[in-house]
């Protein structure tokens, strides 16, 4: 691919302070961290609407918000998201919400005359046994986790949408593909929720009730990649700036931590002083997961906030707002 199809540097990059940017999502993880960042920037256009106000499954009521709103800018952060059990226990709804999502925001974005569209992805569409870490050309080289394929899927269906109308309208739509993030916003439910935001919990928990020790899962012995949203909202902001090309990117932090170590930063960020015990009798999952983000480097951006930063303002977001 060459010339404006995969151009790797924009055309239509965020300048104006006053362009019209529709955050879809903005009450999410990762929706409300790019609207931060977009009024720290000075952006005073926002366009917001709860699930509650525009359901974007919803053809109509995407189309008609289109042609009163006429955003100039869309970044795409609405998703129907969730772990395991939900995505086992609700595969239809995995698959199908999240296709209508994106195709009616996609389309409408197109048809409306939307200078720029951002969608957001997961590091779930690669397949299981992607190299490590995996590069962006590892999309659709074997067989996705069966676990999360409904959503792995829709999520593909959205990276390639964006590829078709660059290809056939020449129309500047990108993809970003996040690894596992965390910060304020993130779901800190008990029973539901990913290993880091459950770790703050549960340390915190075991902390007010004077538990003597907190029993986690596993050996502690399986890589991750973790990344606070603040960076990843930095991280689609450049993209918008910088990058106008055909294939995804990876927006990862490229730093592996075990989830021992993971465990032991976040009982010091919580103040827990009892112990950490860890129950290897019970599984471990997948070795190692980081992701390839030496793309997005090579264009310029890095990363800035650390783990314990990152997990200090996390728990200062929980304190403040999690119902204790
Ligand atoms: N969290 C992560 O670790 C992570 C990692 C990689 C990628 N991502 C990606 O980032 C994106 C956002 O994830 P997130 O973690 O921010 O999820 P989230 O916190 O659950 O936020 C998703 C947002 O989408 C909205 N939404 C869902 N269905 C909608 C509908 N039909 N109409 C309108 N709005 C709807 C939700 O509103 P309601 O809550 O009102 O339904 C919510 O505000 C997803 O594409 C996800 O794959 C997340």
């Amino acid at each position: 691919m060459s010339g404006a199809i995969d151009d790797a540097t924009s055309p239509s990059a965020l300048s104006d302070k006053s362009a019209k940017i529709f955050v879809a999502g903005h009450r999410g993880l990762v929706g409300s961290a790019i609207v931060r960042k977009l009024q720290a920037l000075g952006f005073t256009n926002l366009v917001l609407r709860g699930h509650a106000e525009l359901d974007l499954t919803r053809q109509n009521d995407v189309e008609s918000f289109f042609t009163v709103e006429k955003p100039q800018f869309v970044i795409l952060a609405a998703a129907k998201v969730g772990g395991i059990h939900a995505n086992n226990t609700y595969p239809a709804d995995f698959i199908a919400v999240n296709l209508q999502i994106q195709t009616n925001v996609i389309d409408a974005s197109y048809r409306f005359g939307v200078k720029k569209l951002l969608f957001l992805g997961s590091s779930c569409i690669y397949p299981k046994f992607a190299p490590q870490p995996i590069p962006e050309s590892a999309l659709l080289t074997g067989p996705l986790e069966p676990t999360n394929e409904w959503y792995a899927i829709a999520k593909i269906a959205g990276i390639k949408m964006c590829q078709a109308y660059r290809i056939q309208y020449n129309w500047d739509a990108i993809s970003g593909m996040p690894t596992n993030l965390y910060g304020p916003h993130d779901n800190f439910h008990p029973e539901n929720s990913h290993v880091l935001p459950a770790l703050m919990r549960r340390f915190h928990e075991a902390k007010v009730k004077g538990a003597k020790e907190v029993v986690v899962w596993g050996s502690g012995s399986p890589l991750r990649e973790f990344l606070h949203v603040d960076d990843l909202a930095d991280g689609v902001v450049f993209l918008m700036e910088n990058y106008g090309g055909l294939e995804h990117v990876n927006v990862g932090s490229g730093k592996e931590v075990t989830i021992k170590e993971l465990a032991e930063l976040v009982k010091e960020v919580v103040g827990f002083e009892g112990e950490l015990v860890w129950d290897s009798s019970k599984p471990d999952g997948t070795p190692r997961k980081l992701m390839d983000s030496s793309k997005l480097a090579g264009l310029g951006w890095t990363p800035k906030i650390s783990l314990k930063d990152g997990l200090v303002d996390t728990y200062k977001w929980y304190l403040e707002n999690v119902k204790q």
